[in-house]
């Protein structure tokens, strides 16, 4: 995935030494995109990953490692065709992956955008299952959108509605309580995740659904990943470069 805001090389700090200048200088010559992020210590995190977010993770990430999305990323421009067929370091193939080893019935999507998250998660979906999208804008008014009116059928329905504001999430109670599986990738601006983490905490959920948020290394989800008070697992390593959680709502 591409992001369009600032990265490391041009922001504030200038650095302090020769090595930080080689560091500089290399991430400059050889990395097509770099963010700053934060280590954080595990010892002090009391929502740690649970065997299931375990079991889960380890045989999601054997068959995304194994899976070929080449025929799906066609349709999607050449630079997002790139991220699709990369794994680990994207997350598309692990949303295949985690279609196949969840069979979720129901799946939510907040932030559908050009479509290449809703299509992965939706050529691993069992029969009878669906997967709500949900944007804030319309599919074909997203530039570059791979995704056409006949995508949506049985299995994949797009909403327009903000999930972040309290009074439109609550018309989609009937989905939320019977989820499985939640995608969140939306704004991560710091805000709108604390949003939609308060929605989850005042879901009534009846399956225990595994929550995957994307962009969970990015300074400011730092605190916000921190601080969910469920089981939980880094997986960023075995999904997007920019950070992948994994979280189960119990
Ligand atoms: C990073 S993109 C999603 C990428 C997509 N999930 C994928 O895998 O290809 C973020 C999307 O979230 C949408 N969005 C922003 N705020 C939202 C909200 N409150 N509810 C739902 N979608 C939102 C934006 O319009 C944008 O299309």
């Amino acid at each position: 995935m591409k992001f369009f805001f600032s990265s490391g090389p041009s922001s504030n700090k200038k650095p302090v030494s020769s090595e930080e200048q080689q560091v500089e200088d290399y991430l400059k010559k050889n990395i097509r995109h770099y963010l700053p992020s934060y280590l954080v210590s595990q010892d002090d995190e009391p929502f740690k990953p649970n065997k299931r977010l375990m079991e889960v993770g380890i045989e999601a990430s054997k068959i995304a490692f194994d899976t070929d999305l080449s025929e799906l990323a066609k349709r999607f421009y050449p630079e997002l065709q790139t991220y699709i067929n990369t794994y680990p370091g994207e997350h598309y193939k692990l949303l295949f992956a985690l279609m196949k080893v969840l069979k979720p019935k129901t799946v939510i999507e907040i932030g559908t955008y050009q479509g290449a998250g809703c299509m992965s998660m939706k050529s691993a979906l069992p029969e009878g299952s669906k997967i709500y999208t949900y944007d804030i804008i319309p599919f074909h008014q997203i530039p570059n959108c791979g995704l056409k009116e006949s995508d949506f059928d049985e299995k994949l329905e797009q909403r327009i509605v903000d999930l972040a504001d309290p009074k439109q999430a609550e018309n989609q109670m009937d989905i939320l309580e019977n989820v499985d599986f939640i995608f969140a990738d939306a704004a991560k601006d710091g805000v709108m995740e604390r949003a939609f983490i308060d929605l989850f905490d005042r879901v009534k959920f009846k399956n225990k659904p595994i929550i995957m948020f994307d962009d969970i290394r990015f300074t400011i989800m730092t605190p916000i990943w921190r601080e969910i008070r469920h089981p939980k697992l880094d997986f960023s390593s075995f999904g997007h470069w920019s950070g992948t959680g994994l979280a189960e709502w119990i």
